[in-house]
């Protein structure tokens, strides 16, 4: 994929069956943003994640549709190359209408060019409304943060072959809903391989494994700024000089397959 070229869903599909590996880092203001598209970031994501590393809450859940909107606006301004995503928040997509009302803000205010969503089978019908109006989205699988409370905290999912053989359905329903890309969040190697194989849209992981041809982490994680980081996490910042550098060195390890290693992941 050119360094140069904007960066649009189609081309992004091109690379990923021509074999290709992608970036995608956070990010939340303008200022990041630009760091990011300027060092060869492929996917910006506007995460919900907002609400614990900007706001201090201790999950995703108080984030706003205002938020979301405010934060994608600033964020899509800084960028030029990077595909700008944006995360639905915690129950502005209750109903399939309600979902295309608030995407359309995230879309018209906020300038995303993507739309990521949490769930499986059961926002089937929301994933085929937005995708029918021309909105592409995101599907977000495993680990799914708005869920913590049910989940029990924040932890491995699709251990088992029950809970494995419940996402690669959701993943096979999500594709056939028209999602453009999926994100594996936490789940062993051995389920994101299955995924991969089983869906023909781009795959961006996080805690996944080197199956997933993107790969994503939250932009203060790989900063060093985490007190406790997961063991996906890598700092990229420690012994190098400069913010840029070490996105770079992110994007470089990312694209030649060296990001997660065999240390970095859940069997
Ligand atoms: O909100 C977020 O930053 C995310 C990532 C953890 C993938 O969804």
């Amino acid at each position: 994929m050119s360094t140069d070229a904007k960066v649009t869903l189609p081309g992004l599909r091109g690379h990923v069956e021509a074999g290709g590996r992608f970036a995608c880092l956070t990010a939340y203001d303008a200022s990041f943003a630009r760091l990011l598209d300027q060092s060869g970031v492929d996917v910006v994501l506007v995460g919900d994640s907002l609400g614990m590393v900007v706001q201090g809450h201790g999950s995703t859940l108080p984030v706003t549709l205002d938020d979301m909107v405010y934060h994608t606006a600033c964020v899509s301004r800084g960028c030029r190359r990077a595909l700008v995503m944006a995360d639905m928040p915690f129950l502005a997509d209750a109903t399939p209408i309600e979902a295309l009302h608030s995407a359309g803000r995230l879309f018209k205010e906020g300038g995303c060019e993507i739309v990521k969503i949490e769930g499986g089978r059961e926002v089937r019908e929301t994933v085929a409304l937005l995708t029918s109006r021309g909105i592409p989205v995101c599907g977000h699988l495993g680990l799914r943060p708005q869920s913590v409370h049910k989940l029990g905290g924040y932890r491995v999912q699709g251990r088992d072959e029950a809970a494995a053989a419940g996402i690669l359905a959701d993943a096979e329903a999500l594709e056939a809903a028209g999602v453009d890309m999926l994100l594996l969040e936490c789940v062993p190697v051995s389920l994101a391989e299955r995924v991969c194989r089983a869906v023909s849209v781009p795959v961006i992981g996080i805690g996944a494994g080197p199956a997933c041809p993107g790969q994503v982490l939250v932009l203060y994680d790989m900063l060093g700024l985490s007190d406790a980081p997961p063991r996906f996490v890598e700092d990229f910042l420690a012994g190098r000089g400069s913010l840029r550098e070490a996105v770079e060195a992110y994007v470089a390890a990312v694209r030649e397959g060296r990001f997660p290693a065999g240390h970095q992941v859940y069997r």
